[in-house]
């Protein structure tokens, strides 16, 4: 039989959300209880390539992340081999003459060029390279936006990571998911002078899954459905308007109220969830300072589901951003993104 080995690679960015995607409508299809937007950052700091290969040489479906084997049973991943074979397969039957790759087993490996011990959540650029890496090897006539639809089911947030720059995942109305899509607002280029900081508060995994999260927020929390059905619409309106323009006090004041609403909820859900620490509230008081020193918005501090700050600021202001937050925190590790779609620098340590 034909032991050829077919493979295709692929590397997808890390996004950090500045309107977050906190709450799930359904949980199989990883429908979303609001629309998010996201600003991608440099590849150069934070990605995941991923090769993906089939062989009949193989004898089951496997992935490696950072060498090490990872379970491919789960439900989520299940779910996006099974519609790019599926997408694969309709290929096939309309065209004899391609080889029958849809029912070779899969071997994907995959990693980060970030430290995994940083505690950043890498399922977004993880689930997007995949999904990417095996659109490559099929051969997919798939679109960025198609392949976010199929990249939602394993991480929502990866359905962000098939786009570069400025990126909004539209909730969509449908039961079948068919309209909850990433969507470009803006290419990287088009605000050239916005840099991303991470400061690394803690290494550690975090204690309660994004998953289970939502799903008691959204059981338990009385400020939750404020935000889903009137903070959050606003929220996206006023974002997509500050991207655009290229505003960052509107960009920055959104990014933060957005933190602090997603935050807020989370205390608000019972039993109460913390993802914020002591370091990660120092770090939004220095933010605080330096606005108020600036006399206006010049940097945005936003969390996720664990206590790192990421700090948006445009180049103009690295000095009394980047610096000023080098000197009250300057002991924590840092990655500092001289651009969200340029080079890496060793960030904090100057
Ligand atoms: O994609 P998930 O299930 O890991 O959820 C991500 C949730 C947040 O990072 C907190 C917000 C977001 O929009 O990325």
């Amino acid at each position: 039989a034909d032991q050829k080995v077919y493979q295709a690679s692929t590397t997808a960015p890390v996004n950090i959300a500045v309107v977050k995607y906190w709450g799930k409508r359904d949980a199989k299809l990883n429908l979303p209880t609001n629309s998010s937007v996201s600003v991608t950052l440099s590849q150069a700091d934070l990605r995941t390539h991923t090769t993906a290969a089939c062989s009949s040489s193989f004898t089951e479906d496997t992935l490696l992340l950072n060498s090490s084997s990872q379970d491919v049973s789960g439900p989520r991943t299940q779910a996006c081999f099974r519609e790019l074979r599926s997408l694969r397969a309709a290929l096939e039957e309309s065209n004899p003459s391609l080889p029958k790759l849809s029912t070779l087993p899969l071997r994907i490996v995959s990693e980060n060029n970030f430290p995994t011990a940083a505690g950043l959540a890498s399922s977004a650029a993880g689930f997007a390279a995949l999904v990417r890496a095996i659109a490559n090897l099929y051969e997919l006539p798939s679109s960025p936006t198609d392949l976010s639809r199929i990249a939602r089911q394993g991480s929502g947030s990866a359905c962000r990571s098939l786009f570069g720059g400025y990126v909004a995942w539209q909730m969509g109305w449908k039961a079948d998911g068919s309209d909850s899509v990433a969507v470009e607002i803006a290419p990287a280029s088009h605000w050239p002078t916005m840099r991303a900081l991470i400061l690394v508060v803690s290494a550690e995994k975090k204690g309660v899954s994004s998953t289970s999260g939502m799903q008691i927020t959204v059981g338990t929390s009385g400020l939750f459905q404020r935000r889903a059905e009137i903070v959050v619409p606003k929220h996206m309106a006023e974002m997509e308007k500050a991207i655009l323009e290229k505003d960052f006090q509107a960009f920055g004041k959104v990014t933060m109220m957005e933190s602090n609403s997603f935050h807020a909820t989370c205390l608000d859900t019972f039993p109460p969830i913390f993802y914020l620490n002591d370091v990660s509230r120092a770090a939004i008081r220095v933010v605080e300072d330096i606005n108020r020193e600036a006399g206006k918005i010049i940097a945005a501090y936003t969390f996720d589901a664990g206590p790192n700050a990421v700090i948006y600021y445009e180049e103009k202001d690295t000095e009394a951003v980047a610096g000023v937050l080098n000197g009250a925190l300057g002991n924590l590790d840092g990655w500092q993104s001289r651009n969200i779609k340029a080079q890496s620098t060793s960030a904090l340590d100057a």
